[in-house]
C-alpha cells in the first residue's frame, strides 16, 4: 500500500477514509490509536480502546464487479488471521462473512456441565472484524473503504468478555501492535495484487468454521436452519436445509 496516515484518535477510521478517500492516492492506509465511534456491520458500535488495531484500506479497484467485493472482505480476514497467527501463535477461524475467531477454554457453567468432552467445552470468541462498504457507478465499483478493528493488546471490558478476546490475553503476553499491521498490509496487498477468486475462496474455505457445520441463518425477519455447504463464486454462503432444499445467501447473518 502506498501511504499510512496516523491519528492518535479518530471518530472512526472507516468513516474518516469514506469522506475523504478523494484527497488520498489508492492504496492508502488510514490508522488510529483509538477511536471514539467504532462501528461495525449493522452499525454495532465497535469498542476501540488504545491498545487495539484500527485501520482503513482505501482501494479504487479497476474493472472490480459490485459482486466481488466480498472477496476482498475475505482476503483482508484471511490477511488479519494468518498475521495474528504468526504474532500469537494460534490459527483463527473465520466465520461468514467478515469474523475472525479463536476457540477458547469454556469457564462457564455449560462447559462444567459438558465434562465428556474436551472439544464441547471450547468456544468461538471474536479477535477481530472486517467491514468493507464501496461506491459504484455505471455497474463498476468506483472506491473501496475496507477495514479491520484487531484485537490485539486491549483490555477486552466485563460485558464483552463471554463474545471477544484479545491476542495479547491469548499469547499471555503484550505483542508488537505495528509488526501485525504491517504483516496483514503486506498479506493483503499479495492477494490483492494477484486477485485470484478461486484462490481466495478455496483459502477462505479452508480456514472456515462454518463448512459442514449446521448453524442457523438470520436473513431480514426470516430465520433458516441447515448446514453450510460453502461459498459461491461471489462468495455468498450456501445452505443445505433442514426440509432438503439448498439456499443461497447474500446477506444476513449467522447465529450457531
Ligand atoms: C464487524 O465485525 O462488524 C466489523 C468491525 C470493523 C471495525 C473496524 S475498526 C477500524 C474501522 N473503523 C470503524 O469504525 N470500523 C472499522
Amino acid at each position: 500500500m502506498k501511504k499510512t496516515i496516523r491519528f492518535k484518535t479518530l471518530g472512526s477510521t472507516h468513516d474518516y477514509a469514506k469522506k475523504n478517500a478523494g484527497k488520498y492516492p489508492d492504496g492508502t492506509v488510514i490508522v488510529a490509536g483509538r477511536q471514539t465511534a467504532g462501528r461495525g456491520r449493522f452499525d454495532r458500535k465497535w469498542h476501540s480502546p488504545a491498545g487495539g488495531l484500527y485501520f482503513s484500506v482505501i482501494l479504487e479497484p479497476r474493472g472490480l464487479r459490485p459482486a466481488d467485493t466480498q472477496l476482498l472482505t475475505f482476503a483482508m480476514a484471511l490477511a488479519v488471521a494468518s498475521a495474528v497467527e504468526n504474532a500469537a501463535g494460534i490459527s483463527p477461524a473465520l466465520k461468514w462473512p467478515n469474523d475472525v475467531m479463536v476457540s477458547v477454554k469454556r469457564d462457564d457453567k455449560i462447559a462444567a456441565a459438558r465434562q465428556h468432552s474436551a472439544a464441547a467445552r471450547r468456544k468461538y470468541k471474536k479477535i477481530a472484524g472486517i467491514l468493507t462498504e464501496c461506491s459504484i457507478s455505471k455497474n463498476e465499483v468506483e472506491r473501496v473503504v475496507i477495514s479491520a478493528g484487531i484485537n490485539v493488546n486491549n483490555r477486552i471490558p466485563v460485558p464483552l468478555a463471554g463474545i471477544a478476546v484479545s491476542a495479547s490475553g491469548i499469547a499471555g503476553r503484550t505483542l508488537d501492535g505495528e509488526k501485525i499491521l504491517d504483516a496483514v498490509i503486506e498479506n493483503f496487498e499479495k492477494s490483492y495484487s494477484a486477485f485470484s477468486l478461486s484462490r481466495i475462496l478455496k483459502e477462505y474455505k479452508k480456514k472456515s468454521m462454518l463448512v459442514g457445520k449446521k448453524i442457523c441463518f438470520v436473513s431480514g425477519t426470516d430465520e433458516y436452519c441447515g448446514t453450510v455447504k460453502g461459498f459461491d463464486d461471489s462468495g455468498a454462503i450456501i445452505l443445505a436445509l433442514n426440509d432438503g432444499s439448498v439456499k443461497t445467501f447474500h446477506g444476513g447473518e449467522v447465529t450457531l
